[in-house]
C-alpha cells in the first residue's frame, strides 16, 4: 500500500479509498522511484478535489504545481468532457514524468501543461480568464502570488484550493520537536500564516482549512 502518513485516520482514509488508484499505480511507482512520492497528494486530498468538482463543475482550472500529474489526471475523472485543466510546473524533470502520465492516462487532450516560473505562466494564462477553479499545491512560498492572481482571474464563485496550509505542524503554533527539526522556512511560515489570514476574510471568501495532517484549504470567492 502506498501512503506517505502516519496518521491513523488518514492511513484509514487511503486504504479505504485505495482503489481510487486504479491506473495510477505506474504514475505512482515513478514518483517513489524518484524519492517525490512524500511530496504528492494523497488519495484524500484527490477525493477532496473529485467531490469538490462534481458539485461545482468547473470548466477551466488551474493547477499550480503539476509535479508527476497525479493530482490533475485524477482531477479529470471529475471533470465534465468539455472541461479543461491548465497545469503549471517549473521543473523541467517533472514535467517530462507529468506528460508521460498524461499519455499514459489518455488525457493528454483534456489537460494543457505550461513548463515554467510560475508566475510568468500565471500571467500567460490571465488571457484565457476568468477560470472557475484553482488548485494550489507548488513551491510554498509563492502561495500568496497564487492568491492575487486568483483574486484577479477566477470568476465570482470560483473556487481555490490549496494544499499544505498547516505546512508540517508548525503554522498554528506547534513548536518542532528535537528529533523533528523544523521543516518550514520562516518564509513559508511567513507566507502561510498571511495566506491563510486572507483567506479568512469573510469580506471576500465563504472558506475553511481542513485540519489533515498539513492542511488543505477550500475558499469560495465572493467578490
Ligand atoms: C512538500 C510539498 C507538498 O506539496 C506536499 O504536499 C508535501 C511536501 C514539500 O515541498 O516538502
Ligand atoms: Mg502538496
Amino acid at each position: 500500500m502506498r501512503t506517505k502518513n502516519p496518521d491513523a485516520n488518514v492511513e484509514y482514509i487511503n486504504q479505504l479509498y485505495e482503489a481510487q488508484n486504479f491506473g495510477l499505480n505506474s504514475l505512482l511507482e515513478r514518483l517513489e522511484g524518484h524519492g517525490r512520492l512524500g511530496i504528492n497528494v494523497g488519495i484524500l486530498e484527490a477525493q477532496l478535489l473529485k467531490v469538490l468538482i462534481r458539485l461545482y463543475q468547473p470548466k477551466k482550472i488551474v493547477e499550480c504545481g503539476t509535479l508527476f500529474g497525479y493530482s490533475a489526471v485524477q482531477m479529470t475523472r471529475a471533470l465534465s468532457l468539455d472541461a479543461h485543466i491548465f497545469t503549471i510546473e517549473r521543473d523541467l524533470k517533472a514535467a517530462e514524468q507529468a506528460r508521460f502520465s498524461f499519455e499514459e492516462a489518455q488525457v493528454i487532450d483534456r489537460i494543457s501543461l505550461l513548463v515554467g516560473e510560475m508566475d510568468e505562466k500565471l500571467a500567460v494564462l490571465s488571457e484565457k480568464a476568468p477560470f472557475d477553479m484553482i488548485f494550489i499545491d507548488h513551491n510554498k512560498a509563492g502561495y500568496l502570488s497564487a492568491l492575487d492572481w486568483a483574486d484577479q482571474n477566477l470568476c465570482r464563485g470560483g473556487l481555490i484550493v490549496a494544499d499544505n496550509t498547516l505546512l508540517w505542524g508548525e503554522v498554528a503554533g506547534r513548536a518542532p520537536d528535537l528529533t523533528n527539526e523544523s521543516r518550514a522556512s520562516k518564509k513559508q511560515l511567513e507566507v502561510m500564516r498571511a495566506f491563510n489570514l486572507r483567506l479568512s476574510d469573510p469580506q471576500k471568501y465563504t472558506s475553511i482549512l481542513l485540519p489533515t495532517s498539513e492542511g488543505i484549504s477550500i475558499a469560495v470567492k465572493e467578490f
